[in-house]
């Protein structure tokens, strides 16, 4: 058993935590024994990968294809190193730093930050609250307060309970743990972010608890503390890690581990891999788009009963698995940018096709009239337009008009029934607003 308390202890704590997080790679060196807890880990798994070999197709399972898939052994990158280490000193001192994971899309955030809490803090003997919350399904106040309380071993009811009662009762809830750790991922989603935060990090005081909280603040945007007030941001103790695109080597790294459980052997070989990381790599640098590249071409290999995957056949499905990607975007955005965009894919006929954005407004109003739904002003619609080009998935173009002047037209750059596959996929799934159930009946 491991103590934690004096230096010695802290080191060995230390060293526990780099040895878990360079794992794969002494589990290597240790192969050849077969008898310790490591090679036998070892030896079961790649009994399993014989057990999955059988059956037909090109596939073994497509669930290490799946992009908010956790893998047991992940390629170890400078920034998850980094952030390690914070948790190893969370774990030893008894302090409430906070830390900030930023960087681009597929950079390994939330997957570090998932990863590294479940290794490490299931070697600890404290007892540690963990929550996870994801912004983009819980942005308000409350569904964030609920979310928290919840994994904390509270269940606060959906309605009718006020935040300032809500934060009580999950404070009360804290007292019985010996820390408290909250992920806030896709923070720039949460609308009350200065309120949680200053709960969160004040709370102890209000409430007379006394239980160290850490926050992680998982983000795209760099500039979102701006959004907080000067006695809010000074009661953060944080540091940064700023997630780097990955390089063509480390996305083949990633793409190694994908294949060898996700694919038969021979299927695939080194230099299709590194053709898929090296051809990610100069356009995103973007994890996601390499998995599913491989899982693209996997799937054209069993349609098309071609053996093996080639550069010829990544060529062919390199597109489409970058359609993908974007599609896979549209499960990120807000409801209101998500129904401009769906109005926009029941003008165009394609991505070609520019439409008025005063025409696009006008459709986008009947659509809100005919669900019961609030209409956004035309300037807070413009914003979202702003917003959803920023996002790549539509143009914004201007156009002399012959009055005199310009007139902006928006332009679609996904296919239009890919838009309404996956708004439909959403209303289906019940991940949009509670009135959306009308919508749903009305608009499908
Ligand atoms: N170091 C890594 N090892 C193995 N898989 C990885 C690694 N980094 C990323 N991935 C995989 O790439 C995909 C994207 O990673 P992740 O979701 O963590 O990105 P992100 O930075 O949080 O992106 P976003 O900003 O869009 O939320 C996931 O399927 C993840 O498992
Ligand atoms: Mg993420």
């Amino acid at each position: 058993m491991i103590f934690f308390g004096g230096e010695r202890e802290r080191e060995s704590r230390q060293e526990v935590v780099l040895r878990k997080v360079s794992y794969s790679a002494k589990t290597q060196s240790c192969r050849k024994c077969f008898t310790c807890l490591k090679c036998e880990v070892k030896l079961r798994e790649e009994v399993t990968i014989i057990e999955r070999q059988r059956g037909k197709g090109i596939f073994t399972d497509k669930i290490f294809f799946r992009l908010n898939y956790i893998p047991e052994k992940v390629y170890e990158c400078e920034e998850m190193d980094k952030v390690a280490k914070f948790f190893a000193d969370f774990l030893d001192y008894n302090v409430s730093d906070d830390i900030f994971l930023v960087g681009p899309s597929g950079t390994g955030k939330t997957l570090s930050a998932l990863y590294l809490v479940k290794e490490l803090f299931d070697l600890s003997t404290q007892k540690i609250g963990k929550s996870y919350v994801n912004c983009r399904t819980n942005s308000t106040e409350y569904s964030a307060i609920q979310q928290i309380a919840f994994d904390l071993g509270v269940k606060l009811p959906a309605r009718g309970l006020g935040t300032s009662e809500g934060y009580k009762r999950t404070f009360e809830s804290i007292k019985d743990y010996d820390r408290i750790l909250i992920i806030l991922d896709e923070v720039e989603k949460l609308k009350d972010l200065t309120n949680i935060v200053y709960a969160f990090t004040r709370g102890n005081e209000v409430f007379g608890v006394d239980v160290p909280i850490s926050l992680i603040f998982i983000t795209n945007n760099i500039h979102i503390f701006q959004r907080l007030d000067v006695p809010t941001k000074s009661s953060l103790h944080l540091h940064s890690v700023v997630f780097d695109r990955y390089n063509a080597d480390e996305l083949y790294k990633i793409l190694v581990d994908r294949a060898r459980f996700g694919l038969k052997s021979g299927c695939y070989d080194e230099t299709s891999l590194r053709y898929i990381a090296a051809k990610t790599a100069k356009i995103t640098g973007d994890a996601r788009l390499a998995i599913l590249s491989l899982e693209m071409a996997g799937k054209y290999c069993e349609v098309n009963k071609v053996a093996t995957i080639s550069p010829e056949v990544i060529d062919k499905t390199f597109g489409e698995a970058m359609d993908a990607l974007e599609l896979n975007t549209l499960y990120k955005i807000n409801f209101q940018p998500l129904l401009i965009l769906y109005s926009l894919a029941t003008l165009a006929k394609n991505t070609e096709e520019a439409i008025y954005i005063k025409k696009l407004y006008e459709r986008y109003k009947n659509l809100c009239m005919s669900a019961g739904e609030d209409i956004l002003s035309y300037s807070q619609f413009h914003h979202h337009l702003s917003y959803l080009q920023s996002q790549d998935t539509i143009l914004l173009t201007r156009e002399k008009h012959f009055k005199g002047g310009y007139r902006v037209l928006a332009q679609l750059n996904i296919l239009p029934e890919g838009v309404r596959k996956i708004f439909n996929e959403r209303l289906n799934e019940g991940a949009l607003p509670a009135y959306s159930l009308s919508m749903q009946k009305k608009l499908t």
